[in-house]
């Protein structure tokens, strides 16, 4: 198996505050891993820090064998990875169609010279057309038919579950090798959680390697094979998702009163 995604010793957080005091975590290619823990244990700080939204004071964020640690979000966009935000990810005002379409925008061809279209080779290749990025969002749709009769919707109209699908939808609209996804189900009824989990199985399933955080501990662990348990800033276990799910510790800790 080969390494896609590697968080090395990570020390990260806000400002003067360190949330994460060395942790590491790794992603393998096809694989699906769980990030789980109490709230306020880092899950999302580390995703912010892998995804480049936040530089680690110590430690390196390795994608495949280049080290990316400080990258700029934009960049690791078009080498390849994803982020799906656990708030605000999508815009509400835009139809559904034109939120698909904002998943491509850094490959688009910008008819104003912008600041980071100058320079690199590889953004230069990369370009997309209006049309091809168009051409491409009918494609991504194609993955999540129950958007299909609402892309002229907003998306801020639609209910919290078709959001959520919005924002997946978003973010493969550039095919990544990597998705990281911050608790898709939050606020969704426990339907919506499967139909949820189901497709990210599926996103999973077609090639993409997903490191996903979840507060839905139980089903995350069921459907990922490894997962990762941290508390305050540290790695707390590590397993497959099965190891996880029947540890006694962990199910004390950590699982306890969910179905
Ligand atoms: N923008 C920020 N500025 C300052 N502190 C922050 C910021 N975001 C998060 N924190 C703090 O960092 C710590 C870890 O937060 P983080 O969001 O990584 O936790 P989490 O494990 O994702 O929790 P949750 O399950 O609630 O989403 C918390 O104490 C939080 O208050
Ligand atoms: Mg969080």
């Amino acid at each position: 198996m080969k390494l896609l995604l590697q968080a090395q010793n990570l020390r990260s957080g806000y400002g003067e505050m360190e949330i994460l005091h060395g942790v590491s975590m790794t992603l393998e290619e096809g694989e699906m891993v769980a990030l789980i823990g109490p709230n306020g244990a880092g899950k999302s700080t580390l995703i912010k820090t892998m995804f480049g939204l936040l530089r680690p004071t110590e430690g390196r964020v390795l994608f495949r064998d280049t080290d990316i640690t400080g990258f700029h979000p934009r960049d690791l966009v078009i080498m390849g990875l994803g982020y799906v935000p656990q708030t605000n990810n999508t815009f509400p005002t835009l139809t559904v169609l034109e939120n698909l379409e904002m998943g491509a925008i850094t490959r688009r061809i910008s008819p104003i010279p912008l600041p980071w279209n100058r320079g690199s080779q590889k953004r230069t290749q990369a370009r997309m057309t209006d049309a091809q990025i168009r051409k491409r969002a009918t494609e991504t749709i194609e993955l999540f038919p129950n958007l299909q009769p609402k892309l002229r919707e907003a998306a801020g109209s639609l209910s919290g579950g078709e959001q959520q699908m919005v924002a997946l939808a978003k973010s493969m609209m550039l095919d990544p090798d990597v998705l990281l996804i911050d608790e898709p189900s939050a606020g969704l009824a426990p339907k919506l959680v499967d139909n949820v989990f189901s497709k990210i199985v599926e996103i999973n399933k077609q090639g993409t390697g997903i490191v996903m955080v979840e507060q839905n501990a139980k089903k995350a662990l069921a459907i990922a094979h490894r997962g990762y348990v941290l508390e305050t800033g540290r790695n707390r276990f590590e397993g497959t998702g099965d190891w996880l799910l029947h540890n006694t510790d962990v199910g004390k800790l950590y699982l306890g009163g969910q179905g």
